[in-house]
């Protein structure tokens, strides 16, 4: 019987050898050491020893037990080295190889637009001048005209900061600004910058925007001279086939004031979603600077004109170049940036 013992033995340890998963494991494990293995029916056969015989038996038999349990846990240790190593060798690093290029980036398509509209008024004298992001109730409302309460008010929507403190609706303070700096010098600049509005985020307005204010104090400033800056303007942005329509509005701090229209590049005057099926698209406010605002500003209007104009940025952009979706411009997508 301990033949019968080391027979096992050998051909248990030889069958390990030949293992290759955890799968082929666990049949060897059923197959020796399992309820209905080889090993226990020799190990319950003890009691058919005489008895002198049995303690050197049972002894054996528990060594090759152990054996047999230390065999299989080192065999399968074994296994899990050899599939470490096959991994490390699988997913082998290579460091010398190049990183991925992060090319240069280029200028954002408003940037691109403002520098092209300071270019143009640069050649017709026009200086950049610029005033803040956020601005007192007095500079964007009162001193242009607004009392606290006056109902063109509401033409703005506006983010309150505080009861003075507020995010500009648009560029007009910077008007003040500048009168009050240049006092009594005559003044062409233009204030280009982000504005403002707690408005209905849609493709046509967007909560945050740009804007180029341009303003011109003098003597002798008239309506012709406003017509025809903006009217140039219009003509060496769009191109010199473009149309443009002036009509009578209000704001309170031009008078007279006017709404400067062109047609609609995108859908040639048929009328789109961009135009509001109009065929025209406004592309700014203007007007004569009011005497109360050239008073504030320190100039007599007795004495002193000028004109003020207030066009945004992004939709001259959207018209120039078939853009029909002003959200465009601040939704990060690289796809749209790629394309200026
Ligand atoms: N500030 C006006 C607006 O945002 C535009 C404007 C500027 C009108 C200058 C007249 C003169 O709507």
């Amino acid at each position: 019987m301990l033949d019968q013992l080391g027979q096992l033995e050998k051909e248990a340890l030889a069958a390990l050898e030949t293992v290759e998963d955890t799968e082929g494991m666990n049949a060897w494990n059923r197959r020796y050491l399992g309820k209905k293995g080889a090993l226990p029916p020799l190990l319950r056969s003890v009691r058919e020893l005489p008895k002198e015989e049995r303690p050197a038996f049972g002894q054996a038999a528990n060594e090759v037990k152990t054996h047999l349990e230390t065999a299989l846990e080192a065999r399968a240790e074994a296994l899990r080295q050899q599939e470490i190593q096959r991994d490390l060798e699988r997913e082998a690093l290579d460091v010398t190889l190049p990183g991925r290029p992060i090319g240069p980036g280029h200028l954002h398509i408003t940037t691109k637009t403002l520098r092209q509209i300071y270019a143009i008024f640069a050649e017709m004298g026009f200086q950049v001048y610029e005033s803040p992001d956020v601005e007192t109730d007095e500079m964007n409302f009162e001193l242009l005209n607004m009392p606290p309460h006056h109902p063109a008010r509401d033409m703005w929507d506006t983010f309150w900061i505080s009861d003075e403190l507020l995010l500009r609706t648009h560029t007009s303070p910077g008007q003040i600004r500048v009168m009050r700096e240049y006092c009594p010098e005559p003044i062409r600049v233009i204030l280009p910058g982000k504005c403002y509005r707690y408005e209905q985020i849609t493709a046509r307005s967007e909560h945050q925007f740009y804007q180029v204010e341009g303003l011109a104090v003098g003597h002798g400033i008239t309506m012709a001279d406003l017509v025809s800056t903006l009217t140039e303007f219009a003509r060496r942005f769009y191109g010199p086939e473009r149309q443009v329509r002036i009509r009578g509005s209000y704001f309170p701090f031009t008078e007279p004031s006017i709404e400067v229209d062109m047609d609609c590049i995108l859908c040639a005057g048929q009328g789109c979603r961009v135009c509001r099926y109009s065929g025209w698209l406004e592309i700014a406010g203007a007007g004569m600077v009011h005497p109360v605002v050239l008073a504030n500003g320190g100039y007599d209007p007795d004495e002193w004109s000028g004109f003020a104009f207030g066009p945004g940025v992004e939709r001259p952009a959207m018209l120039k170049y078939g853009i029909d979706d002003i959200r465009l411009f601040y939704s990060n997508d690289l796809r749209f940036l790629r394309q200026f």
